[in-house]
């Protein structure tokens, strides 16, 4: 989603901008809008409205009212308003209020990938899986999509209490059981459609990766031919709408998570998130993710299209999942073919096969738009509008970068080699292939020798990828930035070059010019990993009802199989405890369950205080010498230790580990760990008499981080308990920070 995104950010420049003027020319209004988040919900009924009008009354005076365009009563306590600055740090500095944090726009983090994860379609199944909800906050979905057939579905399960909310032209079916859709700011764009129906894309695509029926040859023009299924096809769907042309608000966000909650979804996946992580009760996400927990419900997040930069992750909650992306073993090519014969290999996804054999080709940086003013230095890059159309006019143009495609289909151009590799392919409005430096070179270095150039782009090729899985360069990295010692992204799961539904509101780009509308369409980001990661939990759910978020997590974080630090040198920032194993998380052996108290101990010792934890949890929660956990005391499944470069650090984790394999069964510990890092398990035996049993344990580490060596910047270890038939895995890391 790299192109789309940058793409969405110009244009939301623009948009804020047009609203700015017209807002500035209606009032001298200097009112933002803001969420004021209050914790859980009183219990039994309470007006809501009334409650949250008579706290705004007291800051606001008597036209208070006026201010409340939103209050979230069913699953948790808050209202969204239109304050002023001095009236959110009023408000803020209320009892009873938890937060207050102005509104922001998210973004998204835009089938043979379950074959490939070895979940085959035939794997055991339960009767239950059409019992599990799975609530889907992205951009709508479109329900005529063979995907979302409800074809030998029965009515929703009894528990379900959403709705499938009246708008023109979108039913629900037994498949789809309800939809909302929800805009706060009521700002919409021509193209959103004001109904659950997905205008983009992205919510149909994520829909059909977790829980789509099975649909034989799908494909995008032939690419990508075969079986397109959801991880869990009998899995029903609840959509929330919460993006739209402008982003997703946390306004909405909130409000989808408040809903979701109340009707009963069993998994919520959430694959959009903002630019940086912030403190969890600032974050809607977190926020939502809370209550879904305290109800429940894990939530699925994807980690964020930032990478390969460290800390660029920014969905951190210790009670969600934080899913990065990696590559599945097929991987997409487009040849550039030459006048003179050469034939080179780039990547992008190119559904078209050009009519003719040749095409002349032209340099953009000798094509500029003169008469906009445009110069070769920028017309090299093909931006929109820089090429002048005479010059480009059925040509292929060679760029010196990777853009949207946008400026040489404008311009005329069949089609465009843009220099500059990535490691993953993308859709574009036009034929292009984008060439790593030496080919683009040699391509250049043609154009500049030979009298007549010529070139062409043939239709995009599937080869086989003996090195996946890996994670892919634009996957965020850790280390998590608000608690250095809870390890994120917890896990990977496959985000590149994913088959699934498409909108047939838009086209393969969405961008001006392309005219392919198409059932399926192809995309990679962490935004496809996250609804993997949702059905694998929802698989999970549909065995053990009564299994907590926690317990869930820590059986797909258990089993997941450590990739290769050779093809992944960000090691565990890059994929957590690993690649996803859904069939194996179905028996981890051992879980490292957490409740609610678990996490109240953790924000104790993260310096949240008492009223901000009896607020956020609704009951008489009290931080004290007891209820004060580290970071390393939270029973979580895997291990990270922040250290001084060149200083000895030690830490002693906590853990308990809760029997559900064996009855009788007897595990016994093994570390691995390299030079620097000392793991010691005490004890390293553990015995169990029955299922359900609870051993605790501690896990001693001692790190040393070469200050001189910044390549030896993180130490990876393990810790595995075994019994013969469970390899209960987790990730022991140390890193340095940088120094004060
Ligand atoms: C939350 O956001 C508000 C408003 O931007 C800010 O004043 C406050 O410091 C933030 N709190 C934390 C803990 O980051
Ligand atoms: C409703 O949507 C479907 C799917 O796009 C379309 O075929 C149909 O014409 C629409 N009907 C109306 C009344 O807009
Ligand atoms: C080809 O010529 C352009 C100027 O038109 C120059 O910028 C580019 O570096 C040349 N390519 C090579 C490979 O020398
Ligand atoms: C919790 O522990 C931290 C340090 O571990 C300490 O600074 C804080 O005062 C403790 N809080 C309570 C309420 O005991
Ligand atoms: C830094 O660490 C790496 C990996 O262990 C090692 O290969 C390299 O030789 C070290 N460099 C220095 C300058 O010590």
């Amino acid at each position: 989603m790299a192109t789309k995104s940058s793409s969405t950010s110009v244009f939301l420049f623009i948009f804020i901008f047009c609203i700015f003027i017209i807002s500035q020319a209606v009032s001298d209004d200097d009112r933002k809008v803001y969420i004021v988040y209050m914790g859980e919900r009183p219990n039994g009924e309470f007006s809501a409205e009334r409650l949250h009008i008579n706290i705004l009354e007291q800051v606001l005076g008597s036209g208070g009212s006026s201010s409340l365009l939103h209050s979230y009563h069913r699953s948790f306590n808050g209202f969204v308003a239109k304050l002023t600055n001095d009236d959110a740090h009023k408000l803020a500095n209320m009892e009873g209020i938890v937060s207050v944090f102005p509104n922001q726009m998210k973004q998204l983090h835009t089938t043979r990938s379950w074959d490939f994860m070895g979940f085959s379609k035939n794997v055991i199944r339960t009767n239950l899986e059409s019992n599990i909800i799975i609530g889907m906050l992205d951009t709508g979905i479109w329900p005529e999509s063979e995907s979302f057939n409800d074809e030998g579905f029965g009515p929703p399960p009894k528990k379900w209490k959403g709705i499938c909310q009246k708008s023109s032209n979108f039913t629900c079916n037994n498949k789809i059981i309800g939809a909302r859709y929800y805009k706060a700011d009521k700002n919409f764009h021509p193209t959103d459609i004001q109904s659950p129906r997905d205008s983009e894309g992205h919510g149909s695509h994520t829909s059909s990766i977790a829980a789509g029926a099975l649909v034989h040859k799908a494909s995008l023009s032939g690419l990508a031919s075969g079986l397109a299924r959801g991880g869990v096809p009998s899995a029903r769907i609840a959509v929330y709408k919460i993006c739209w042309a402008d982003g997703c608000s946390d306004a909405d966000i909130l409000a989808a998570f408040d809903d979701a909650i109340a009707d009963g979804v069993d998994v919520i996946s959430l694959s959009v998130g903002g630019s940086f992580a912030i403190d969890y009760f600032n974050d809607s996400i977190a926020i939502g993710a809370f209550h879904s927990m305290k109800n429940g419900i894990l939530t699925s997040n994807s980690a964020g299209n930032s990478g390969p930069q460290l800390a660029s992750i920014t969905n951190v909650s210790p009670w969600s999942l934080s899913v990065a992306a990696s590559t599945i073993d097929r991987k997409f090519f487009t040849e550039v073919k030459l006048g003179n014969g050469e034939i080179y290999k780039g990547t992008s996804i190119n559904t078209v096969e050009l009519k003719h054999n040749l095409y002349p080709l032209i340099y953009g940086g000798d094509a500029p738009n003169t008469k906009k003013g445009y110069d070769s230095s920028e017309s090299r890059y093909c931006s929109e509008d820089s090429l002048d159309k005479a010059l480009v006019k059925g040509k292929i143009v060679l760029c010196d970068s990777v853009n949207s495609g946008e400026g040489p289909l404008a311009a005329g151009a069949v089609g465009a080699i843009m220099q500059y590799y990535l490691d993953s392919a993308f859709n574009f409005p036009l034929p292009v292939s984008c060439l790593g430096s030496d080919d683009g070179t040699d391509v250049s270095t043609y154009l500049n020798t030979t009298r007549k150039p010529k070139a062409n782009i043939l239709k995009s090729i599937e080869e086989k990828d003996e090195q996946a899985p890996y994670v892919i360069s634009f996957s965020s990295r850790g280390p998590n930035p608000i608690t250095y010692d809870i390890l994120k992204p917890d896990l990977t799961a496959p985000g590149v070059d994913i088959l699934a539904a498409w909108s047939q509101g838009t086209t393969v780009t969405g961008y001006e010019g392309d005219n392919r509308i198409v059932p399926y369409n192809i995309l990679s980001g962490t935004s496809m990993s996250c609804p993997h990661a949702t059905a694998a939990a929802a698989y999970i759910k549909s065995f053990n009802p009564t299994w907590s978020p926690a317990a869930i997590k820590s059986a797909l974080m258990t089993t997941a199989v450590p990739l290769s630090l050779e093809t992944n040198t960000d090691a565990e920032f890059a994929f957590g405890s690993g690649h996803l194993v859904p069939s194996s998380a179905l028996d981890p052996g051992l879980i490292y369950d957490a409740g609610e108290i678990d996490y109240v101990k953790f924000l104790c010792g993260q310096g949240y205080d008492t009223e901000t934890v009896r607020l956020v949890t609704g009951d008489r929660s009290k931080c004290s010498d007891s209820i004060n956990g580290t970071a390393w005391d939270l029973n979580y499944p895997s291990f990270a230790l922040s250290a001084t470069p060149g200083k000895s650090t030690r830490r002693v984790f906590h853990r308990t580990v809760t029997n559900v394999g064996s009855g009788v069964s007897i595990y016994k510990a093994t570390v691995k760990a390299p030079p620097g890092l000392e793991i010691e398990v005490q004890p390293n035996l553990l015995g169990f008499k029955a299922i359900g049993e609870m051993k605790s344990f501690i896990v001693k580490v001692k790190a040393k981080i070469d200050g001189n060596n910044i390549t030896n910047m993180m130490l990876s270890g393990s810790l595995i308990w075994d019994d013969g038939l469970h390899q209960v895995k987790s990730p022991v890391v140390a890193f340095a920070l940088e120094e004060e």
